[in-house]
């Protein structure tokens, strides 16, 4: 993946073409090329925090509180400011009401167990700690239960605006905000439950479609202007212009053309859709899994 590039490898959560997933990993693993190999203190601390996060998700234990290292710390101050920057100029209202209703400060890197207490009293869903990418199904499963696994690693300090896998930045600036509405939090609730009980490949094909285009790289139309409320955009400083620029095809989002739509989550995303709300978006994924007829409505 280029630099600058989509900073995710959504990969194993959520790829179009990988109908067969590789077995969950049970020990960590740097994909080649990783910032981080040949770093054997980074390598170290992503094995303990893989262990720590992975015994709390299967045993049901909550975020547990993590002691973040200066480095860690130097990283989060180095980014997030700048793409705070971007979410006020480029950034849902939405977003940005819950960025500050959940007090994300650019400064500390937020423990993950104090947020899913808050967005728990706001919409009931709260977070899965997650020791890196999971297989889509057990992904979606969580979901359906409305608990939204998120990790708590750092990405490496020799490219703090990059990543190949998703990381916290991303997970917590990018995803953890929306969950603070209660439509977002309803209609991701379905696709996770949709996702994980029809045994039709094609059908949960169009369901990660509908994901991609939405809640990992929507746009949302707000008092005439285009707004950015996807995670893979909102927690990148390349992604967050480049959306907005005229280098992308940007059209309204229609269900049946997003669920045809291929994606690459490989380069920088240049076809991207508008929602005009997150109670539309709900809806079109009510009528969509109605039609397809899954039963979980
Ligand atoms: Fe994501």
């Amino acid at each position: 993946m280029k630099e600058g590039a989509t900073l995710i490898e959504y990969g194993q959560v959520i790829d179009a073409q990988a109908m067969v997933e590789p077995p969950e990993a049970t020990e960590l693993e740097l994909e080649p090329g990783h910032p981080g190999l040949g770093d054997e203190g980074y390598v170290q601390r992503r094995r303990g925090l893989f262990d720590l996060c992975r015994r709390h998700r299967l045993e049901n234990l909550g975020p547990p509180i993590i002691e973040y290292t200066p480095e860690e710390t130097r990283i989060w101050r180095e980014v997030s400011p700048k793409l705070d920057e971007l979410h006020v100029q480029h950034a849902s209202s939405i977003y940005l009401k819950a960025k500050r209703t959940l007090g994300i400060s650019d400064q500390e890197i937020p423990q993950l167990r104090l947020l899913s207490d808050r967005v728990h009293q706001e919409t009931q869903m709260h977070l899965v700690p997650a020791e890196g990418p999971i297989p889509y199904r057990i992904f979606y499963q969580y979901i359906a239960k409305r608990g939204f696994p998120v990790t708590q690693f750092i990405r490496h300090g020799s490219h703090p605006e990059f990543t190949p896998e998703p990381d916290m930045i991303h997970d917590c600036l990018g995803h953890v905000p929306p969950l603070m509405n209660r439509d977002y939090a309803e209609l991701l609730t379905l696709i996770g439950k949709a996702a994980s009980t029809t045994n039709r490949g094609d059908y949960v094909l169009m369901l990660k479609r509908f994901s991609w285009f939405s809640i990992e790289f929507g746009l949302i139309e707000e008092n005439n202007e285009t707004k950015v409320f996807g995670a893979g955009i909102l927690s990148s400083t390349g992604e967050i212009p480049f959306s907005l620029s005229k280098d992308v095809y940007r059209r309204p989002f229609v269900t049946d053309t997003v669920i045809e739509t291929d994606y690459d989550p490989s380069r920088m995303q240049d076809k991207l859709f508008i929602i005009p709300s997150f109670a539309f978006l709900r809806s079109e994924i009510e009528n969509l899994i109605r039609r397809l007829n899954i039963p979980v409505l």
